[in-house]
């Protein structure tokens, strides 16, 4: 990509797992990559910014005021904010709605939705403005889940914030649709990453029993995904939530909850 047509991307959530994917594809796609994770994250962060020639911004998405700084660094850094992939997520306690903890509902909700609203609202303000209109639009991949297209025992923050996620992705497609930014989300059925690694081979089949097609799907099978949906071969394609689900919602569910 000539250097003067390079885009600049922020990846939240990208110092590892998923994000580290996305922010790798993203950097061979030839884009500047921001890399924004949480600061106890700073280590790996940085080394994976100065491997992919990007940079490290410190922070947390559940805070809007972290969000707004981030947007601003990198106009401030690369002229411009092209592109946003909304990853950082987390899975939360694990309880049924009955018994679970008020405090550990708003921490999930913040990060996995409003995280994800805060970095929309200043990315898309950024996006929109005179400043970078001429040159026109903008790209943003939300992260949503398989949990986002169904039920999951006693995941009722993640799954009802990954739900949401999809909601969000609709509204903010048709409200910037006119100014040529496109919105859009994907939805990963369970991927082989980072805690889930070390898991045993029979564990990972159980894991991935969901799925129709056969094996395990992989970081780079998300991140080529995000990829797509931020590239110009994608122009005409806004509000849509991809499921990386290897046939999983295609399936007749086959398991009573217990
Ligand atoms: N791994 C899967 O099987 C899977 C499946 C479907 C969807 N997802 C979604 O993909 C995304 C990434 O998942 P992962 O498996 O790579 O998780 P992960 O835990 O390996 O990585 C998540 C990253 O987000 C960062 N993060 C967490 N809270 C943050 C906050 N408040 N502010 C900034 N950064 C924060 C973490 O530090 C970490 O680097 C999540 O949104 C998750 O819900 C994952």
């Amino acid at each position: 990509m000539n250097a003067l047509l390079r885009r600049s991307v922020i990846v939240t959530g990208g110092s590892r797992g998923l994000g580290e994917a996305i922010c790798r594809r993203l950097a061979g796609d030839g884009y500047s990559v921001a890399v924004f994770d949480l600061e106890s994250t700073s280590v790996t962060g940085e080394r994976l910014a100065a491997e992919i020639g990007g940079t490290f911004l410190g922070g947390d998405v559940s805070n809007p005021r972290d969000a707004e700084a981030a947007v601003n660094s990198v106009v401030d850094r690369w002229g411009s904010l092209d592109a946003l992939v909304n990853n950082a997520g987390v899975t939360g306690a694990h309880d049924p709605v009955g018994d679970f903890d008020v405090g550990e509902w708003h921490n999930c909700v913040d990060v996995n939705l409003n995280g994800t609203f805060y970095f929309l609202k200043y990315a898309l303000a950024q996006m929109g403005s005179e400043r970078q209109q001429p040159n026109g639009g903008g790209a943003v991949v939300n992260m949503s889940s398989l949990a986002g297209f169904r039920g999951m025992k006693n995941l009722s923050p993640y799954v009802a914030s990954k739900f949401a996620i999809r909601g969000l992705t609709k509204a903010a497609a048709v409200e910037y649709a006119h100014k040529n930014i496109r919105v859009n989300c994907v939805a990963p059925t369970f991927v082989k990453v980072g805690k889930m690694d070390q898991l045993s081979d029979e564990m990972l089949e159980h894991l991935s029993s969901q799925n129709a097609l056969p094996g395990v799907v992989q970081p780079r099978d998300v991140a080529g995904a995000v990829s797509f949906l931020l590239s110009d071969d994608a122009r005409y394609i806004t509000g849509h939530c991809l499921p990386i689900d290897a046939g999983a919602l295609s399936r007749v569910a086959n398991a009573r909850e217990e």
